[in-house]
């Protein structure tokens, strides 16, 4: 690759030159009119040297282009006030770059050794709830970093972790009885229609929510009643929701959630009582995780409420409990609303006081709000957050409305661009951040958006024809800018990959597939491949656009997205 055989070069000759540096780091240039790459290492050993940068820089690029190599590698190397090092790649050095990337897995990324194990905790939809649209965005972020981890060769297990055990189903169960519903007859309109109703009955009158919560109480503690409407209700729910990921193409490896978790309390309070890490405050007890370094306050976590319940911070480590004894994993990966992080904050300082894992093992992976056009928490007309499930139907009908031609897609093939489109958007803006939902915008072919990649895409499998094999070896040439501008994007692969994947970001990925489009349709609209007298010429450029297609195929499937039949 790139970057690591342009480090050993520059190590070498640094030592050559009897300098002792433990890096001598090669970046992506960030004037891409005067290099392809560079090195700034001059700056650091002329600290560390006491000497003028320039003096350094001189004599590493003086003597770089002693090398008897150098021509498999450099069409140039300069030096440039006051003391960069930028650095220009022969043809051949990127074409045969290209050429380990056509014969290897994963474009050559080598895999991390020994692989280690990375849980998962995605999706959390909560039971008898309907989804919303935080629910996709947890869904899709965090099946698109499983798939990133699995790809860079971590082993990870992907946990739903449902909401199945709180005040929820309290309320729901409450709703039934009150309806006299059979247990047997419920069904998924039924808790459509009764969730909503009993959580604004109880907002309104605290003794039906106080009643509400016995109810939840005394299903935890093992009702028998209550327990077998809990699981009616379990079952209605989880049909509904493993249809909505099976739509999104978003998998679990483990179907577990609170409800489970219960099972490892009794052991996890013991732990805690042992490590006397239990107070008694208020009625209710508590953990103390504050630090003397914490600059704003970090609240204790309630371990048991007063009225005997356990909440969501306590499932939470018993969940800890069970999945470090089950699976000795390396790190356990949340990606929930960027609102929770106080409570992961505590959990995790909880988790290391217990000895349960290393606060190290843990990361919150928060993610933005989804907004309307007014800037603020996307809703539907009358308020509510909108069904998941309607947002499809919205992006289905502004699908079939732009064109008449895509009236005529096959049912399938319509799926998959709404789900690109819904994907690309969400994917493609930094997680991290909130973004504005606007379908029209995301559903544009024109832009940075998924039909814009797909159709990009199609295009080119159009040209190319066939499968992705490699049967041809690319000549020593490139033909021209457009065609040389491809190729060095198609070597970026490495940094935009290791970069999504040290920082859990999706978004580069998404941004790396958009910058190879872009380019893709340059070298397209400015090379015309079917006209070429040249057959040599033919095939190195129909092996680029396959690699290129291949590139695009498999970033999308990091982005949790499909490829149609057609557009
Ligand atoms: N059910 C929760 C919610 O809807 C998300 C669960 C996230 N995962 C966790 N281990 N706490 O907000």
């Amino acid at each position: 690759m790139v970057v690591e055989e342009l480090e050993t070069i520059f190590r070498e000759v640094a030592q050559k030159l009897g300098i002792e540096t433990p890096s001598m780091r090669i970046i992506l240039s960030n004037r891409p009119d005067l290099c392809d790459y560079q090195c700034d290492e001059a700056f650091k050993l002329a600290k560390s040297l006491h000497k003028n940068p320039m003096e350094i820089g001189n004599r590493i690029v003086e003597e770089v282009r002693q090398l008897e190599n150098f021509a498999d590698y450099f069409e140039q190397v300069e030096l440039v006030a006051p003391g960069f090092i930028n650095i220009t790649l022969s043809d051949s050095f990127i074409n045969r770059v290209l050429m380990t990337m056509m014969e290897h897995e994963h474009f050559n990324w080598k895999p991390v050794n020994p692989s280690q194990t990375v849980i998962l905790d995605y999706g959390g939809p909560n039971v008898a709830k309907p989804l919303h649209v935080g629910h996709m965005r947890t869904a899709i972020v965090g099946e698109s970093i499983k798939r990133i981890l699995t790809y860079a060769g971590y082993h990870t297990i992907a946990d739903v972790h449902l909401g199945d055990y709180g005040l929820q189903i309290g309320e729901v169960i409450y709703g039934i009885q009150k309806e006299n519903l059979r247990v047997e007859d419920i069904t998924i309109q039924d808790l459509d229609r009764i969730y909503p109703a009993m959580s604004a009955l109880c907002k309104e009158n605290p003794d039906i929510k106080e009643e509400c919560a016995q109810i939840t109480k005394q299903l935890q503690e093992g009702n028998e009643q209550y327990h077998t409407m809990w699981k009616k209700i379990y079952e209605v729910s989880c049909e509904d929701i493993r249809g909505i990921y099976e739509f999104l193409d978003v998998h679990f490896d483990l179907w577990l959630g609170e409800s489970d978790a219960h099972a490892f309390i009794p052991e996890l309070t013991q732990i805690f009582e042992k490590k006397q890490l239990l107070q008694i405050s208020e009625g209710a007890t508590i953990v103390n995780v504050s630090k003397d370094t914490d600059k704003k306050e970090v609240p204790p976590l309630i371990f048991q409420a007063s009225n005997g319940s356990y909440l969501y911070a306590t499932t939470d480590l018993a969940t800890i409990l069970d999945r470090v004894k089950q699976y000795h994993p390396d790190k356990i990966l949340y990606v929930t609303d960027s609102r929770q992080s106080l409570h992961f904050e505590q959990v995790f300082r909880a988790a290391d006081l217990a000895g349960l894992a290393p606060y190290s093992t843990f990361e919150h992976l928060g993610y933005g709000t989804v907004n309307g056009s007014d800037g603020k928490p996307f809703k539907t007309r009358n308020g509510d957050s909108p069904k998941l499930q309607s947002l499809f139907q919205q992006a289905r009908e502004i699908l079939i409305s732009k064109k008449d031609s895509n009236a005529n897609m096959s049912d399938e093939d319509i799926d998959i661009l709404v789900n690109a489109i819904l994907k690309f958007a969400d994917l493609s803006n930094n997680r991290e951040r909130d973004y504005i939902f606007d379908i029209a915008k995301f559903s544009d072919v024109v832009g940075k958006t998924g039909p814009y990649i797909l159709y990009t895409y199609l295009r080119l499998a159009k040209i190319i024809q066939g499968g992705e094999s490699f049967s041809h070896k690319l000549s020593k040439n490139i033909y021209n800018n457009y065609d040389r501008n491809l190729r060095l994007k198609l070597l970026e692969f490495e940094i935009a990959f290791q970069n999504a994947l040290d920082d859990r970001m999706p978004s580069y990925i998404a941004d790396y597939v958009y910058d190879i489009c872009v380019l893709a349709n340059a070298f397209y609209q400015n090379n015309h491949i079917n006209g070429l007298e040249e057959e040599e010429q033919k095939q190195d450029w129909i092996t680029l656009l396959t690699l290129t297609n291949k590139m695009i195929r498999e970033m999308l499937y990091l982005l949790v997205i499909k490829i149609p039949t057609v557009m």
